[in-house]
């Protein structure tokens, strides 16, 4: 490949890569394995901000716990029957958060009651001029949406240093 041909390849890659919209990792509760009884999660959501495309990230005792989605009357009243959706997997699990709505979560097992549940509202992705403030830094990961850019670009920039 000519030296041009790469300098073309990495500013399409480039310009990709700022056009593209970042999505953030939210660690539910704050740390690494922070789905436990013991954490205020709407005092969490509260200094969290939440845009479509963002993942929740649950750690937690899958012996123990477990994450369920419902709707926002069997959140408010702890119901874990018939949920909307079963997040438990292995005990490090992810959700996509893919709608502009609120989100309810809770943990059955009569877990729910001692707290453990929140709710995260979904806002619109902003425009990708406006800067991204996440509400707060500790749990907050950016994530890049595409791997495979990062990969094509650290390609592209060892094959124009060689
Ligand atoms: C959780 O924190 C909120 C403030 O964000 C507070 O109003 C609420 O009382 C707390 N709940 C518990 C159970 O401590
Ligand atoms: C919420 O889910 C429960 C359990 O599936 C169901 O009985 C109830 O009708 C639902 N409520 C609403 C408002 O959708
Ligand atoms: C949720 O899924 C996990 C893993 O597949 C399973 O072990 C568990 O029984 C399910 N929980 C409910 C309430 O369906």
């Amino acid at each position: 490949m000519g030296r041009i041909n790469l300098w073309a390849l990495l500013m399409y890659v480039t310009v990709m890569m700022v056009t593209e919209v970042e999505s953030s990792l939210h660690r539910v509760g704050g740390g690494k394995y922070s789905w436990t009884s013991d954490v205020n999660f709407s005092d969490w959501s509260n200094h969290e901000r939440f845009y479509t495309g963002d993942w929740l990230f649950f750690g937690f005792d899958r012996t123990r716990h477990n994450i369920l989605q419902v709707n926002k009357s069997s959140y408010e009243q702890c119901i874990d029957t018939d949920y909307i959706f079963n997040v438990t997997r292995g005990g490090r699990d992810v959700f996509q958060l893919l709608q502009p709505k609120p989100y309810y979560f809770i943990c059955g097992r009569g877990y729910c009651l001692n707290g453990m549940k929140v709710a995260v509202n979904v806002l619109p992705q902003p425009p990708p001029s406006a800067p991204i403030t996440p509400a707060s830094t500790a749990s907050t990961v950016l994530i890049p949406s595409n791997a495979f850019t990062i990969a094509t670009l650290s390609f592209a920039f060892k094959a124009f240093m060689l």
